[in-house]
């Protein structure tokens, strides 16, 4: 049976929310998967970082896919019969938007449904967990919205909420590629104690105006302290670009996920506000598109 799904980019930290808060956005990726393979592996990528992405054992989606026919106990299928997958990605590649959680989900997904649902939800999204890394990309992409979520001895708890009303999107992907890798490296390991409480503060009334649905008190409290401040040497143009994006009207305008990509958030004025957010990038030299999104439920 052939399976198809779809599962949109994500935008994880949300400023102060690091590694824990994550919101889904409207933009894309597609993965289609049948026995088509004749007996062999057949991946094709089309979209966006095509060349970018394996097309071997390696590949994300196929390492997803393997694990659940693993925990199924269905995994000499794989060599029995010819896996073909076929991924469009919309979702630029190793830009803070959710590439590689838009593979785990889509590869979970796609395997469970094409083995007819052997796997609860709960077990899938600890596998995209652990298969991640940490929860905040994939727990949006799989729930929609904005998602608050952790692991608390092995134990992955969510909390889904729907983005506040009238929320726009603007985000400025820089033409180069930002590992998360590479961006979690650049995290001291202490920090001051008054930078600690200030995140635990803004995060937590972050959730308080989440379930209040207030745009504007979210996204005022959206000033972090525990990674952008390290991340800023390895996103040239990153504080011109925020400053810039806050001038021309943004609510606010943060590193999306673990970056280079930025985000900023508005009810209005969008244009201007990716016009500023690309003049910051360029007072560095560095060019970047601008895609104007929503929050995806
Ligand atoms: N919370 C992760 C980080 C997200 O900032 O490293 C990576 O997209």
């Amino acid at each position: 049976m052939g399976v198809s799904v779809r599962i949109p980019a994500t935008t994880a930290n949300l400023g102060p929310g690091f590694d824990t808060f994550g919101m889904a956005l409207s933009l894309y990726n597609t993965l289609e998967a049948d026995w088509s393979g004749n007996g062999q592996l057949r991946i094709e990528v089309t979209g966006d970082g095509a060349h970018l992405v394996p097309v071997n054992e390696t590949n994300t989606v196929y390492k997803a896919m393997q694990q659940v026919f693993m925990e199924a106990g269905e995994n000499e299928l794989l060599t029995e019969r010819g896996l073909h997958i076929r991924i469009h990605n919309n979702v630029p590649v190793t830009r803070g938007m959710g590439s590689s959680a838009t593979a785990i989900v889509g590869g979970l997904w796609a395997a469970n449904e094409m083995l007819n649902y052997p796997l609860s939800e709960q077990k899938l999204v600890e596998l995209a967990v652990r298969l991640e890394g940490h929860p905040d990309n994939v727990t949006p992409a799989i729930f929609g919205g904005v998602v608050v979520s952790g692991v608390v001895n092995e134990k992955v708890y969510v909390k889904r909420f729907s983005a506040p009303i009238g929320m726009r999107c603007v985000v400025a992907v820089p033409d180069f590629q930002l590992a998360t890798r590479t961006s979690r490296k650049a995290l001291p390991p202490a920090l001051p104690y008054a930078d600690a409480v200030h995140n635990v503060n803004r995060a937590s009334l972050m959730v308080a105006a989440l379930s209040d649905g207030n745009l504007q008190m979210f996204c005022e409290l959206m000033e972090d302290r525990l990674h952008e401040p390290y991340r800023m040497p390895l996103v040239p143009g990153m504080q011109k670009a925020i400053q810039f994006a806050r001038e021309a009207g943004a609510l606010a305008a943060v590193l999306s996920g673990s970056g280079p990509s930025l985000i900023a958030f508005c009810q209005e004025g969008a244009e201007q506000i990716g016009e500023a957010l690309q003049k910051g990038f360029r007072s560095e030299g560095i060019t970047s598109a601008i895609l104007h999104l929503t929050p995806a439920a």
